[in-house]
């Protein structure tokens, strides 16, 4: 079990380790993007990960590609449907640009 905390509401949620931060965010009934289903093809779930982001899934090849085509990336940029939570709390920032 870990933390997901959502900023800009600040809210907290209590997740199991090994779900994806798309799941956990619609589990918790929060509003994000899922064009694609949740097959890092669409670039709509992408989100900051501003703390714990060691704890949470590498990022693979095709996220990596995807990202590399959205307008706003930073060092913080996951895709939310392929960043798996690991053991650690998790801090995201929803976003509103994409
Ligand atoms: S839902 Fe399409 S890339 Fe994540």
């Amino acid at each position: 079990m870990t933390t997901l905390t959502v900023l800009p509401s600040g809210k907290t949620y209590d997740v199991a380790t090994g779900t994806s931060i798309m799941k956990a965010l619609l589990a918790a009934g929060e509003t994000i993007a899922q064009k694609c289903g949740g097959n890092a093809s669409c670039g709509s779930c992408h989100i900051f990960v501003t703390e714990g982001r060691k704890s949470i899934s590498r990022i693979q090849k095709q996220e990596n590609d995807k990202l590399d085509t959205l307008v706003g990336v930073g060092s913080k940029s996951r895709l939310a449907c392929q960043a798996v939570l690991g053991d650690e709390p998790v801090t995201v920032e929803l976003l509103t640009f994409v």
